[in-house]
């Protein structure tokens, strides 16, 4: 019988599913709500010291649906970090670990470029006991205009920096939080890395405009008849996140093996799940998945999961986490490998005699020539 219990940079998860920072990890009714029905851990909304600065709008969400308008296939919003006051937050992360003691909490933080006030966040949050960070570079709208947010997360310099102070105070994991808005994500990966970083989580949402309205023709989320660019997730977001989720994994074995990666975009089933992990994932986050099909959908991804597992043999996830990194190459490779094996087929097929092209068929060898062409 395989098990999804897993253990990550000394975490303990009973499960590799855990909730990505967003709405589903915003208060602790709702991370209360998350262990209850069976998550492998959570990653509370990200914090900052002074919620004062964080005025959020609405509507701040915004949704691509289907032809038939069933599914939703993409979400985009405009929200931004926790605005409640971080006093709040430190009784909620003591009352959540007292709750829950063998429970995984992780505290997404963000804050200013400013050594003090990143030191301050680490030290007062890893007080109230929480099991890990994620540090949050990544946000694509709102922050990035105080320079937070996608806008450390775009330069390695800066995340290099202040990876280093997290990581001089810091007595528990920490993960560094990739924006996908970047050409090559394996640079900023690698400066996270290099100060020190346990891990990284990748990604957080695409910068988008989720559509304008053609009655209006104003674009949308409308806020007062004005817009300002999101962050795009869901299901359209997956193949883009597997992308840059394999990028960052290949990064890790070349050059950081045993550091450790929480993949991030689209996942909804356990089959998701499970291409993530084949691509070098040791856990998986989800966010709008929680938003579409509640906290218990958990038990449905947990059951999709083991099956994948039982009928490939695995035992535990380390048994097939990176098993398909190996077959990416370069186009010219997969010219190379197609261009040998029609050569080596033409080579059997020449010593067969068998007939290759329609001008070979002889008349006097009639039924051989068809026997050898069937399976
Ligand atoms: C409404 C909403 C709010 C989010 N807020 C945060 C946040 O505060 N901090 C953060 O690191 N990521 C935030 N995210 C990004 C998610 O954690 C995740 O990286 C992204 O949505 C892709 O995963 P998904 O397709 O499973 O949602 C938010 C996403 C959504 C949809």
């Amino acid at each position: 019988m395989p098990t999804l219990a897993t253990t990550v940079d000394g975490l303990k998860l009973p499960n590799p599913f855990i909730i990505g920072s967003g709405p589903p990890g915003t208060n602790l009714n709702v991370i209360a709500k998350a262990f209850q029905e069976g998550w492998g851990g959570v990653i509370a909304k990200t914090v900052s010291l002074d919620a004062s600065k964080v005025v959020n709008v609405t509507p701040r969400y915004g949704k691509l649906h289907s032809s038939d308008g069933k599914e939703i296939i993409g979400w985009e919003n405009i929200e931004l970090i926790s605005d409640r006051p971080f006093k709040i937050w430190e009784d909620e992360f003591k009352k959540c670990k007292d709750m829950f003691p063998d429970r995984i909490l992780i505290a997404s933080i963000m804050e200013e470029y400013s050594k003090d006030r990143w030191v301050e966040l680490v030290e007062r949050s890893q007080a109230c006991g929480v099991d890990a960070f994620e540090l949050n570079f990544s946000c694509p709208h709102g922050l990035p205009e105080r320079k937070m947010g996608a806008a450390m997360g775009q330069d390695p310099d800066i995340l290099d920096e202040v990876v280093s102070w997290v990581m001089g105070v810091a007595k528990i994991p920490v993960w560094a939080k990739m924006t996908p808005n970047i050409t090559h994500i394996e640079e900023p990966s690698r400066a996270a890395l290099k100060a020190g970083a346990t891990g990284i989580a990748a990604i957080n949402t695409i910068r988008s405009v989720i559509g304008v309205n053609l009655d209006t023709l104003r674009p949308e989320p409308s806020v007062e008849g004005y817009t300002t660019p999101g962050g795009y997730s869901s299901r359209a977001v997956k193949p883009i996140a597997l992308r840059m989720v394999m990028e960052v994994a290949q990064l890790i074995r070349k050059e950081f093996p045993g550091r450790s990666l929480s993949a991030i975009g689209g996942v909804e089933t356990g089959n998701d799940a499970a291409e993530f992990i084949l691509l070098g994932g040791d856990t998986v986050q989800v966010c709008t998945g929680v938003m579409k099909f509640g906290y218990e959908h958990v038990k449905v991804m947990c059951e999709q999961l083991l099956a994948f597992m039982e009928k490939h043999k695995f035992e535990t996830i380390a048994d097939f986490k990176g098993k398909s990194l190996d077959y990416f190459t370069t186009h010219a490779d997969l010219v190379k490998r197609q261009t040998e094996r029609k050569a080596a087929q033409k080579a059997a097929a020449d010593a067969k005699k068998m007939v290759q092209a329609d001008g070979e068929w002889t008349g006097n060898d009639f039924v051989r020539q068809s026997n050898d062409l069937a399976r």
